[in-house]
């Protein structure tokens, strides 16, 4: 679903930058690992910014990458097309992925899937996409943060059916996915890196 004004300015400012870089990818990164080369897909690509820790941390070789907001799009694709970055983005639902079958060394998530009302089904579709053996990393906002009478008011979330860390890695495993290592901060934000299962 489409961000509000609120969360849609925060998420396109460089205080955000900061935090996916600093905090977010290293997170990741220490749970996961990098890749090795390939190509990766991000889900919800927001302003482009995942998509270049992608290439320059990760090292994945290419980024496919997509957005349900065209607004979103149209930022990354500037950014990533300003420095020549080997990225492909276009218009998509997380819930029904615009690729093929095994497609994919890696699948990047950083916090959208919480937006996904269908959000099983998107967990499905990673692993879909996914070569056998690839890698799903995700970062994820969870039930206490998003419940929060505060938050609630500020963000425009799917609040009846978001997750705790506990249901998500639930839901992982369900869609065919086996959590290498999973971290939470205070039943907030979850971190997970899951590996297609089979
Ligand atoms: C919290 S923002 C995170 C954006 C970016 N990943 C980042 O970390 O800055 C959530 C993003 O998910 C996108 N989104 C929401 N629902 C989606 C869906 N069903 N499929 C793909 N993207 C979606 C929103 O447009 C938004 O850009």
């Amino acid at each position: 679903m489409l961000l509000n004004r609120f969360e849609k300015a925060l998420m396109n400012n460089p205080v955000r930058v900061l935090v996916q870089r600093r905090i977010e990818a290293r997170r990741l990164l220490a749970l996961g690992g990098r890749m090795t080369g390939g190509v990766a897909l991000e889900v919800g690509c927001g302003q482009g910014v995942g998509t270049e820790i992608i290439l320059d941390v990760f090292g994945a070789r290419r980024v496919d990458a997509f957005d349900f907001d065209a607004d979103m799009v149209a930022i990354a694709r500037r950014r990533l097309e300003k420095h020549g970055r080997p990225a492909h983005v276009w218009q998509g639902d997380a819930a029904a992925i615009a690729a093929p079958d095994c497609a994919y060394e890696a699948v990047f998530d950083f916090g959208i899937i919480h937006h996904v009302v269908a959000w099983r089904d998107a967990l499905k579709e990673v692993r879909r996409v996914l070569k056998p053996g690839g890698r799903f990393y995700a970062e994820e906002v969870l039930r206490r943060f998003i419940v929060h009478p505060i938050n609630r008011r500020l963000f425009d979330h799917p609040f009846e059916t978001c997750f705790d860390h506990h249901e998500f890695r639930t839901g992982l495993a369900e869609a065919g996915l086996r959590v290498q290592a999973a971290t939470q901060f205070w039943g907030c934000v979850g971190w997970f890196v899951a590996d297609r299962d089979d």
